[in-house]
């Protein structure tokens, strides 16, 4: 396979000049290849089978310990100002980022073979997509982009003969992180990744491309990129509404784009349209429109059972690669939170393991990566041109104090700053200390392609572009009790509060007005067969006054980081809550 385009085929004699491969191979997205490339790895030890009968056309692959998740203090963006990047981005200069990198590229992939990997983002033939071609040495990388993206000849089809395409370098080096590096030049729509085989790091299409890049270029022509689920609430008459909803990595996306409501809502179903990023942009009929721009799910497995996520579960049956799992003695995975241990199995990192060893036997951002045509719940609009028409966009971190289980916003500004001074407990799906409360500005910090001030800028603008925008909400599944308890079961029973923000966005249920939003009334909710405790859900729900002073303080760490580009409302957003609170406090 080759291409017609001249400026593709010139960058790939350009990057094969510097990486100085032995073999060029193009990626075609045939089944063929899929299996050549496949064999290759098994041959190369890049993957094991599994067992066929347990799970047909699944292998399990390792990494190296030393990179295990996304690099944020290795991510760079590359603008020809470091204001345009911003004070929560590392920033590097455009020359000095090339030459570094150029240097370390030199030569990379000799004795090795150079895949060229073009793909789509976003639906086949929807004017919303965008193209990539991804250069990189890693067969690893190669199979979970032909999962994870619309691969091969159908990108090169769109792409014509002159289309604009993302320019992807990748190249896995000898692994050492002190030379890892994944810088971008939005300005270029080019992105380079060094030293690094992991998920984020290097499947370029998805946070470097996706988000990254994609909020630079939705910033430039109008639209928005998110960290953002996508999922339809079908009701038992038959109407879907859609919803899209931002949680920060390994904060519960994929679980709620999965969702199985409970018995309660006997009739209702979920749909999934994706589970972890949103393209979005006012549609014709003067709505928000969304597009999954993904075509597969790369999603965190510890904690995935039958019981948590059965949809995930069927997902992953088969053609499915799993990073950093354990494995059973029966060629099969297992992984902490997915049900009863085995006896013995061999750890995520080749290691004997056993119940009794006192080691994870997965790795905490142990992934799968599985075809989104596999899920059984996969929308019908998934593949849909157009996209869906969002009713309700939700934001929600995973904090065991403070912020209630559920708060509408008071209009679109209240909104975009409730998203804005979203917080949460970081997590394993980057490196570094786990479990301390950052802001993660609607679940974006680690992947805004620009000034941060400037995006919430952006955000405001939107609203005089979207004639009937979605209604905003905040949620919070993981505030806990005084023993370290979560105080709301989660999960399918989310659904409960789903339908609450699918009423109030479609203006079917009242709601009781605070000093932080409007919240579910007593009888609003429906909580019928649910393990909470009219006590518990009081807790749940609470707003405790010296808790949101001491947010509004931490909030205002990082406006005052943000400085001139903050925009001024929301600034004013957060001193008439602080004034709220002090009367009311004043007045206790
Ligand atoms: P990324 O792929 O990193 O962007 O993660 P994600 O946002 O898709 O998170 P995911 O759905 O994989 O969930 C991550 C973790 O959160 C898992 O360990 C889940 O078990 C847990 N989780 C998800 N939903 C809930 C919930 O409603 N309540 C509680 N307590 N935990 C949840
Ligand atoms: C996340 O960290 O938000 C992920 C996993 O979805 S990664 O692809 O590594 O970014
Ligand atoms: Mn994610």
């Amino acid at each position: 396979m080759t291409t017609q385009h001249a400026g593709l085929k010139a960058w790939v004699d350009e990057m094969a000049a510097l990486t100085k491969p032995d073999r060029i191979v193009w990626c075609d997205g045939s089944a063929e290849q899929r299996a050549q490339f496949t064999a290759e790895a098994v041959r190369d030890g890049v993957l094991k089978p599994l067992n066929p009968q347990k799970r047909p056309g699944c292998y399990i692959a390792y990494s190296n310990p030393n990179d295990v998740a996304r690099v944020e203090h290795l991510t760079f963006i590359c603008t020809p100002t470091k204001a345009e990047a911003g004070p929560t981005n590392h920033w590097m200069a455009p020359d000095e980022a090339y030459t570094k990198l150029r240097g370390l590229f030199d030569g990379s992939m000799r004795g090795r073979t150079m895949y060229v990997v073009p793909y789509v983002m976003g639906p086949l033939s929807s004017p919303f997509s965008k193209i990539g071609v991804e250069i990189t040495d890693s067969v690893y990388v190669v199979l979970n982009m032909g999962i994870m993206t619309r691969m091969g000849k159908p990108a090169l089809d769109m792409l014509g003969t002159d289309g604009d395409f993302n320019h992807g370098l990748h190249s896995t080096l000898d692994c050492n992180p002190e030379r890892r590096f994944i810088c971008h030049f939005p300005q270029d729509n080019t992105i380079w990744s060094v030293g690094s085989g992991y998920g984020g790091n290097v499947l370029l299409g998805k946070k470097c491309l996706a988000l990254r890049i994609g909020s630079y270029l939705g910033k430039k022509e109008g639209w928005l990129a998110e960290h953002m689920l996508i999922l339809g609430v079908e009701s038992p008459e038959g109407q879907t509404t859609y919803v899209a909803a931002a949680f920060p990595s390994a904060c519960g996306k994929t679980n709620f784009a999965m969702m199985i409501p409970p018995k309660r809502f006997a009739g209702w179903k979920v749909w999934t349209v994706g589970d972890d990023i949103a393209w979005m942009r006012t549609g014709p009929d003067g709505r928000l429109w969304a597009i999954n721009p993904e075509a597969g799910y790369f999603g965190v497995a510890p904690g995935t059972s039958f019981s948590s996520n059965a949809t995930a579960m069927k997902t992953i049956e088969k053609d499915t690669l799993f990073t950093n799992v354990a494995l059973t003695e029966d060629g099969d995975v297992w992984w902490e939170g997915m049900g009863a241990a085995p006896e013995r199995a061999t750890d995520w990192q080749g290691r004997p393991w056993t119940p009794a060893s006192g080691e994870k036997g997965a790795h905490p951002n142990a992934r799968f990566t599985a075809p989104m045509q596999n899920n059984p719940t996969l929308s019908v609009h998934a593949n849909d041109p157009q996209g869906v028409p969002i009713s309700a966009i939700i934001f929600g971190g995973r904090r065991a104090t403070t912020v209630p289980l559920v708060i509408q916003s008071f209009n679109w500004t209240h909104g975009v700053y409730l998203g804005a001074t979203l917080g949460s407990e970081t997590t394993a799906a980057a490196m570094g200390k786990i479990g301390v409360v950052r802001r993660d500005p609607m679940a974006m910090l680690p992947f805004c392609g620009y000034d941060m001030g400037e995006y919430f800028g952006h955000w405001l603008n939107m609203q005089a572009k979207i004639p009937h925008p979605p209604k905003i909400f905040m949620v919070n599944w993981f505030r806990q009790d005084e023993n370290g308890k979560f105080l709301w079961p989660g999960f399918g029973d989310n659904m409960r509060v789903l339908k609450w923000i699918l009423d109030r966005a479609l203006g079917r249920v009242g709601a009781q007005e605070t000093l932080l939003g409007w919240v579910p009334r007593d009888t609003d909710l429906d909580l019928t067969g649910v393990a909470v405790s009219d006590e518990q859900f009081a807790k749940a729900m609470k707003i405790d006054l010296d808790e949101w002073t001491e947010e509004l303080e931490s909030q205002g760490e990082l406006f005052d980081k943000l400085g001139a580009t903050l925009p001024k409302e929301l600034a004013l957003q957060r001193e008439i809550l602080r004034a709220k609170v002090a009367r009311v406090r004043d007045t206790a």
